[in-house]
């Protein structure tokens, strides 16, 4: 079996480094290659993921790089169209709802490759968002849809997708995070910060509806006003610190530390030891689920509605002034961490690669 896997930005990396490794595993003389389009390129962005997750150097840098959606999509479907007309895949596997996605997807389906979509089924409803096009292009068109809650399982229902093309399999992206938890244990990020765990509050912000306007000088002010009453730490995205340098009268605000964006290890140990998680990621009210930890989402919606049912996630809107609410919110909050989702565990690429390569039944019963 040949199988390309094509990643391209930070969160591709957590969600498909597990996945690659569960099929090595499985087809041990299989053809795996891996196709890196370049979709995010800074150190920190992509390869201290690749070291840190143990994911093998990319056979394919497609080197696409910044750009508008069109120009991102087209450079990476024009650059990927030969790699696929040379390795002949069986199979192309991509996860999750990033431009690479898109272009991956519409590009193997023209060339008649079966593709495994990851993290398939979420929907935010808001076709404004980008991602949100790409979840479903990628859903209609994906062979094998592999699904990380059952809330994902009815949304396709409902645009008419037959239950043989899903599989609800878990969720990836825990995987890593339980297969890493000790070295994340072991790296004690908020020492090195000079914070004391559970005491600090840690911000990512990064989608357009909140940095790319107004909106982003107004979350500064109200995480600087935050700081007086709780540390607040905030690891940098770089679209997000390109946006702060363009505004009118930047200077980096008292008390908060911002900080550039951190490689996985570190930024899960200042996830695990947070007070709570400030955040507009998609994986980030994820993890912060599985962890226990509040987390507060600074979005209209959440096409990830499980970690508000399931979790500690609490969805505030898109609205700056409620950051506010946050300290009071932490002190009303129960202790008690739920348990997470279903099928959260540590194994659901076990589960993709029992469904894309079922073992050997002959070996099984030797
Ligand atoms: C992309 C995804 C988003 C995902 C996020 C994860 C799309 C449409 N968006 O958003 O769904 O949540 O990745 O982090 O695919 N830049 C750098 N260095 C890098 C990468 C980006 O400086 O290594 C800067 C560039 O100025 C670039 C900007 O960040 O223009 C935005 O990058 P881009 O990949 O287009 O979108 P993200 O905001 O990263
Ligand atoms: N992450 C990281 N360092 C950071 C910020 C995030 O390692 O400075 C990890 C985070 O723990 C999660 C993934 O990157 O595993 C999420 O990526 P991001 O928020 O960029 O994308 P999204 O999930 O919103 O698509």
């Amino acid at each position: 079996m040949r199988i390309l896997y094509v990643v391209g930005t930070r969160p591709n990396f957590v969600k498909t480094a597990p996945v690659i490794a569960a099929m090595r595993a499985r087809l041990p003389e299989g053809r795996h290659a891996i196709v890196h389009t370049g979709q995010h390129y800074d150190r920190l962005m992509s390869e201290v993921f690749l070291e840190e997750l143990g994911v093998p150097a990319p056979d394919f840098m497609l080197e696409v790089g910044s750009g508008s959606h069109a120009q991102q999509t087209a450079r990476t479907m024009e650059r990927l169209e030969p790699v696929i007309e040379q390795e002949k895949p069986d199979l192309l596997v991509v996860p999750g709802d990033v431009n690479s996605t898109l272009a991956a997807v519409l590009t193997a389906v023209k060339m008649d490759v079966a593709v495994a979509h990851v993290e398939s089924g979420l929907r935010s409803f808001d076709l404004t968002m980008p991602e949100e096009v790409n979840r479903i292009v990628a859903d209609r068109f994906g062979s094998h849809l592999f699904l990380h809650s059952e809330e994902a399982m009815s949304n396709l229902r409902a645009e008419g997708i037959g239950p043989e093309r899903m599989h609800f399999v878990g969720n990836t992206m825990i995987d890593t995070l339980v297969a890493l938890e000790e070295r994340i244990a072991a790296a004690e990020a908020a020492a090195r910060l000079d914070l004391s765990p559970g005491s600090y509050l840690l911000v990512t912000l990064h989608r357009p509806a909140l940095v790319d306007g107004p909106l982003l000088a107004e979350t500064v002010a109200q995480l600087s006003h935050l700081a007086r009453q709780m540390p607040v730490v905030f690891p940098v995205h770089p679209r997000t610190r390109k946006m702060m340098k363009a505004l009118d009268d930047w200077t980096e605000p008292e008390g908060l530390l911002l900080i550039e964006p951190l490689g996985y290890l570190d930024f899960l140990s200042l996830e695990t030891d947070a007070r709570a998680v400030l955040t507009d990621s998609g994986g980030i009210q994820e993890e912060a689920t599985y962890l226990g930890i509040p987390c507060f989402t600074l979005r209209a919606n959440t096409e990830r509605p499980v970690t508000v049912q399931h979790g500690t996630n609490t969805l505030l809107g898109l609205d700056p002034a409620a950051i506010a609410e946050i300290p009071a919110a932490l002190a009303e909050r129960p202790a008690d961490r739920p348990e997470p989702p279903p099928l959260w565990d540590g194994h659901a690429s076990e589960r993709i690669a029992d469904i894309l390569a079922p073992p050997d039944p002959e070996l099984l019963s030797a």
